[in-house]
């Protein structure tokens, strides 16, 4: 089979599924342009994209001010590593790091969410002299070793089997299921503070507070897995910090997704505290750090700032709320920001098929009575209303 000349969907489809492994359920559509919140197929189709690509496109699709930035940076120099100094590294650390709150103070670049993660499990241990680690039923961390075996969600540690010694379980929101197992053995906590793929499931701000003083207490690294949740997506810049986790700042937080707006890039941001103590080699990546990524993240932050992006989502998200108590099938609506769980009395799987077939493309999640949405940042109040009239239309036609 061969793609040399411009082929329709079927041939896409058949090419893809003959050179590939099997290992996703996809959309039968192919994506082949993609401009703010709208994504192009190889059909001429137009979607509205309240996906995100899997969270991933924060400042939309395409955004000019980060598609010049990577045009212009590849004109200079794609790629070299962290053995030499680049302006392009340093704006986008300094940039990164002054928008964290105050007490995460050094940034650690990498390529994924799962690695940021494992590093951020890594520089636990390092720090503690201690091995276990302490994360949450539901919550989802990545397909690494380490960061599957903190995966308490579905069937992933047994895909990720055998696991990596010392993860143990605690119930999310539930602060004396962690208490019990929180001993001096434990370097770390992990949490997704709102755990998206389990559907959207959130937490008291007073869990969070009681995280942090247990933390203390017991000298436990307190990570944030803000994969999800980073980058503006609930509102706020980060989720550390904000009024959601009433105001708690973690040890160490973990981004990647829309970090670089669709450009590979992960990253862990840490207290000075555990910046003091890491040592050369004690971390390290190849493509981390590299000159495309970090154009990316400084382009990315920047547009969303330019654009007024967190304001948006507190904006829309009013808006949509408010449209969504027309619809009597949604009974509850999970999350913040853009970062929401619609939850029907039934399956939302035939949902997320009637909608794709009115050109919307929205998430499930491991709850199957949960959609998720995850959209750009710059969604507005005109797409929120052709989605809800969508999903009247839905309702009335079934
Ligand atoms: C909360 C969270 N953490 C970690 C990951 C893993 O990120 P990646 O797929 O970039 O390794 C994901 C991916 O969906 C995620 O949602």
């Amino acid at each position: 089979m061969s793609l040399e000349t411009t082929i329709g969907f079927t041939d896409i489809a058949a090419s893809e599924d003959h050179f590939q492994l099997a290992t996703y359920k996809k959309m039968p559509i192919a994506a082949e342009r993609g401009d703010g919140v709208w994504i192009y197929t190889s059909d001429g189709d137009r979607y509205l994209d309240l996906y995100g690509g899997h969270a991933v496109a924060g400042t939309g699709h395409c955004h000019p001010h980060v598609v010049k930035a990577l045009r212009d940076q590849s004109e200079k120099l794609l790629f070299y590593s962290n053995l030499v100094y680049s302006e392009t590294r340093a704006r986008a650390a300094q940039k990164l790091v002054s928008l964290a709150p105050n007490e995460l103070t050094k940034a650690f670049f990498c390529n994924s969410g799962t690695e940021a993660n494992e590093n951020a499990m890594r520089v636990a241990r390092m720090f503690t002299g201690r091995e276990n680690v302490v994360s949450f039923s539901g919550g989802f961390h990545g397909r690494t070793a380490d960061a599957i075996s903190a995966t308490f969600l579905g069937r992933y540690r047994e895909i990720g089997r055998p696991n990596v010694p010392g993860h143990l379980e605690a119930e999310f929101g539930n602060i004396e299921s962690v208490r019990e197992v929180a001993d001096q053995t434990v370097a770390a906590i992990i949490l997704e503070p709102i755990q998206s793929m389990a559907g959207v499931k959130t937490a008291a701000p007073q869990f969070f507070k009681d995280l942090r003083t247990l933390c203390d207490e017991r000298g436990i690294v307190l990570i944030y897995d803000e994969v999800q949740t980073g980058i503006g997506r609930t509102g706020d810049w980060f989720f550390a910090g904000s009024s959601a986790g009433d105001g708690v700042v973690p040890d160490v937080v973990t981004l990647a997704k829309a970090l670089g707006s669709g450009v590979p890039v992960g990253a862990c941001l840490v207290s000075e505290a555990i910046a003091s103590k890491i040592k050369e080699n004690d971390l390290g990546t190849t493509f981390g750090g590299g000159m495309l990524a970090m154009a990316c993240v400084s382009a990315t932050l920047e547009a969303i700032e330019m654009d007024k992006m967190l304001a948006n989502v507190r904006l829309v998200e009013t808006h949509l709320r408010e449209r969504l108590k027309e619809i009597e099938q949604v009974v509850d609506v999970h999350g913040r920001g853009f970062l929401l769980g619609l939850e029907f009395a039934d399956k939302a799987a035939p949902i997320h098929k009637a909608l794709l077939e009115r050109k919307i493309i929205t998430g499930t999640s491991s709850d199957a009575r949960v959609l998720r949405l995850l959209p750009p940042l710059c969604l507005g109040t005109d797409e929120v209303d052709l989605f809800v009239d969508a999903l009247q239309d839905v309702f009335r036609s079934a």
